[in-house]
């Protein structure tokens, strides 16, 4: 079984294959799920920086299935696949048949017919990965589904915390921004609080789910309240595309009441970081001399999603590979 280890150590051991059926979402992730992912990537990083190999992934192929745009997610599940020694195969929804009205599960069990040993999937509609999960006999990881879970996201947002900030037990993290249309705040909220950590987030109240208080979180309207005593701010993007009419006046006026601009992180203490997942609207959600200030760490973001989706992939593809690494390597297994 797996343990929980605070120092973000991988301690898998008695032959558990965490992640065997794919990632659907954080909410079903344990604790000590959490834990051996964080300490995998941290395992892999000194390789990874030495530009060296890890090849957990020979011979296999990752299929990135997405349906919606991707800039980040897309391209560093694909350099992490590589990296590990597998090959990818990246399917645009444009360019494919669906235009043609093909199903997603038909388009689904086609590219399962080809042998890939994982889909990774992005697509507009939540529970879309769990549908398909159900239909395909090959894991599934969630790449982003709607505005429901963006289970990974999450996982490399916590690893850049504790790269930062140490463990996250016990730091206030503040989630600003549309938090009632964000997959990214809800994963965070899932896996933060399985890791001990305080959260709130804080929108207009036409940005946060209708009942707040199922979040188990704790809110605000403002982000003054909230700023002062943050570790961690996590600014948010505002999500047009998922909502039925601007649900604000202007984005000018969210920029100038709930925009982390220079005056609003002066309050915030010495050592405090922002994360963004991206991408970044400049001047709405956050003002460019904070996204490109010293307590910025949205590009430590980016590398680390690498690392995270490594972790991911060998947990899933080749865990019995992974543990025997994990092994030679002296990683604490
Ligand atoms: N954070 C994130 O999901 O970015 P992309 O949409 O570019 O993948």
């Amino acid at each position: 079984m797996t343990k929980s280890s605070s120092a973000g150590k991988p301690t898998l051991s008695g032959g558990q294959k965490p992640l065997r059926k794919g990632l659907l979402s954080a909410v079903d992730l344990t604790e000590a799920e959490i834990r051996f992912l964080l300490g995998t990537a941290k395992a892999f990083s000194p390789a990874v920086n030495r530009g060296d190999s890890i090849p957990l992934l020979q011979g296999q192929t990752v299929v990135n299935l997405f349906f919606e745009n991707s800039t980040r997610t897309r391209t560093s599940f694909e350099l992490a696949t590589r990296k590990l020694g597998g090959g990818v195969l990246n399917f645009a929804a444009s360019t494919s048949s669906v235009v043609k009205g093909e199903t997603l599960i038909d388009t689904a069990k086609n590219l399962e017919a080809m042998r890939p040993s994982c889909l990774v999937v992005r697509h507009a509609s939540a529970g879309s990965p769990m549908t398909l999960a159900a239909q395909v006999d090959i894991p599934v990881v969630n790449a982003g589904d709607g505005f429901h879970e963006h289970p990974t996201q999450a996982l490399l947002d916590v690893y850049t915390m504790e790269e930062k900030l140490g463990n996250v037990r016990g730091k206030r993290v503040v989630i600003l921004g549309d938090i009632a249309h964000s997959r990214v705040a809800r994963s965070n909220i899932y896996v933060l609080r399985k890791l001990g950590a305080s959260v709130a987030v804080c929108a207009p109240p036409t940005l946060l789910p209708p009942h707040p208080e199922t979040l188990g979180v704790d809110y605000a309207y403002r982000p003054e309240s909230l700023l002062p005593d943050a570790d961690i701010v996590m600014a948010l993007r505002i999500q047009l595309e998922r909502q039925n009419r601007m649900q604000m006046p202007s984005l000018a006026e969210y920029s100038k009441f709930w925009g982390l601009d220079n005056e609003r992180a002066k309050m915030l203490k010495p050592g405090a970081i922002i994360l963004h997942p991206g991408p970044v609207n400049r001047g709405v959600e956050l003002d460019t001399e904070v996204a490109d200030g010293p307590r910025s760490v949205i590009l430590d973001q980016v590398y680390n999603g690498v690392l995270v989706r490594m972790a991911i992939l060998a947990s899933i593809c080749n865990p019995d590979g992974l543990k025997n690494w994990l092994l030679k390597e002296g990683k604490n297994v």
